[in-house]
This record gives structure tokens, sequence and C-alpha cells, in this order.
């Protein structure tokens, strides 16, 4: 990223993102910055907080968004610091439990819920509360391009995040025209939470995809960013696909 991202019009503008110490959250995390946002991070390890706020010159709370007083804190601490809350990104996730929906623990799949759609409705009911009401704001919740279509062994993940691609509307249609709220869905990206997939089948996968590779974390952190931005202001209720044509793919020929 390059400080020509001030063109997005996020200088000054403070921002939440949640899981920011690695992967996608962090490189959304880094681009907000570099295009002139102040940060407020979150994620359950507090090392990893302390040292991703000072790399990106921001703030940080260690937590996890499960807990009801993390949310109230999260945004009290960015209203504290920088005096607004303009950006909300809700990226933290579990695609826990994995198997079978026949052996799935009720109580862990209760957690995906807790996790992946209650915490960022939490969130944002923080944030509307704390600022977004009366200011207006913007909210990006990382959703899958999975949660279209049924697959092996993420039941619990692929349900909990069609919950929330579904939240994301009617959010949207409930918080305008001050509030814009939006999803990006990204396909198979390198990070940790998906090492297990793209480690043993990066090349199978990315052959098989129109653009020819998985994705990384910036490719998903430069929609969200944009989606965030003024440049995005008449739109809303939107899901922007960042998956390298993962949904297209069965048209492609093989090379
Ligand atoms: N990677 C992919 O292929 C892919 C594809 C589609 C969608 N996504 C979505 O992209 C988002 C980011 O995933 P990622 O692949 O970047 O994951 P990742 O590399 O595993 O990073 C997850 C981040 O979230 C934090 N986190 C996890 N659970 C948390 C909790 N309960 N409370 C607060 N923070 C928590 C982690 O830090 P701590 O462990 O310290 O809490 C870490 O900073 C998720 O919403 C995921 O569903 C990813």
């Amino acid at each position: 990223m390059t400080p020509s991202h001030g063109k997005y019009g996020l200088r000054g503008r403070a921002a939440i993102v949640t899981g920011a110490t690695r992967g996608i959250g962090r490189a959304v995390a880094r681009a907000l910055a570099d295009a002139g946002a102040h940060v407020c991070v979150s994620a359950r390890d507090p090392d990893d907080v302390r040292r991703t706020a000072a790399e990106l010159d921001g703030v940080g709370l260690a937590g996890s968004v499960v807990d009801p007083g993390h949310a109230e804190e999260l945004t009290g601490l960015c209203l504290r610091e920088f005096g607004r809350l303009d950006v909300l990104v809700n990226n933290a996730a579990t695609n826990r439990p994995y198997g079978p929906l026949m052996d799935a623990d009720p109580a862990l799949w209760r957690e995906a819920f807790a996790v992946n759609v209650e915490a960022p409705l939490r969130l944002v009911q923080c944030a509307w509360r704390g600022w977004m009401r009366e200011h207006g704001g913007t909210v990006v919740n990382i959703c899958t391009e999975g949660a279209a279509h049924t697959g092996p062994g993420v039941g619990a993940y692929g349900t909990s995040k069609a919950a929330l691609l579904h939240l994301t509307q009617q959010l949207a249609g409930e918080l305008g025209p001050g509030v814009r709220v939006n999803s990006v869905s990204p396909g198979l990206v390198r990070t940790e939470m998906a090492r297990f997939v793209w480690e043993p089948g990066e090349r199978e996968t990315a052959a098989g995809l129109p653009l020819a590779r998985i994705g990384e974390p910036e490719d998903v952190a430069r929609a969200v960013l944009w989606l965030a931005s003024d440049a995005a202001e008449w739109i809303t209720g939107a899901d922007l696909l960042v998956d390298g044509g993962t949904r297209v793919r069965r048209a492609r020929v093989p090379p």
C-alpha cells in the first residue's frame, strides 16, 4: 500500500478491525492505516495485539469477540483515543466445529454462531449507539465465498457465514442512509485459518482458478478498503466476491 491511498477519503477517520493480528484482518488494518485512518485492533493474544497496534501506530485491545464486554470496551477505546468511529470491519471468525453435522457438539455449534454472527451484531450495535447513529459510518463484514454452497466438514462455518451474509443485508436496510453495511466474501486465501486447505493442494487449486492463483490477504484488504471508502458511497447491502474466479471455475479450459 502506498500513501496514494489518501484518495480514499479515509484520512483522519477511525476504524476498528477485529481479528487484526494476522491474515486478512491484519492486511485490512494495514491498508486502512496506510490510507490515513487511525486503527483500533483486537484479537485474543495480548502480545500480538500490542505488537500490531504499535506497528500500525494505532491502539489495541486483547479479548475475544464473544465476550459481551469486549464490544463495548473496544468501541469505547476507539472513541476515547480517536474521538470517532467511522469504519467497523468484522473480521474475526472461527471455522470450528469442523466435521459432519451429525457429530456436531451443540456447545461448539453455538460458539460458531456466537463468534461469526452474534459478535458482529453486537459490535455494530455498540458502534451505532456510540457514534454511527449520529455521525454515520460504514461496516464491512468478512463472509466467505463458501457460504453460497455446501462442502464436506464445513457445515457450522458455512451456515453461520450464510447468516452473517443475511445479517449484512438486514442491517444495510435498517441503518441507511447514514450507515452503509456491506460484506466481502473471500475465496481461498493464504492464511493460518485456511492452511489445512491450501498447503496440501495449492497448485491444484490454483490451476483450476481463472486467475490461476490462490488469494493473498492483501487481495481482500484492497476490496475492504474500497468498500469502506467514500468511493463506494452508493453501495450498501452488497457482497463483494474476492475469489480469483472460484464461482466461475467450471468454465475454465485447462491450459
Ligand atoms: N483464509 C481464507 O481462505 C478465508 C476464506 C474465506 C473467508 N475467510 C474469512 O476471513 C476472516 C479472517 O480469516 P483469516 O483466514 O485471516 O484467519 P486467521 O489468519 O486465522 O486470523 C484470524 C484472526 O482473528 C483473531 N481471532 C480469532 N478468533 C477470535 C475471537 N474469538 N475474538 C477475537 N479475535 C479472534 C486471531 O487472533 P487470536 O487467535 O489471537 O484471537 C487472528 O488475528 C474470517 O472471517 C474468515 O472466516 C477466510
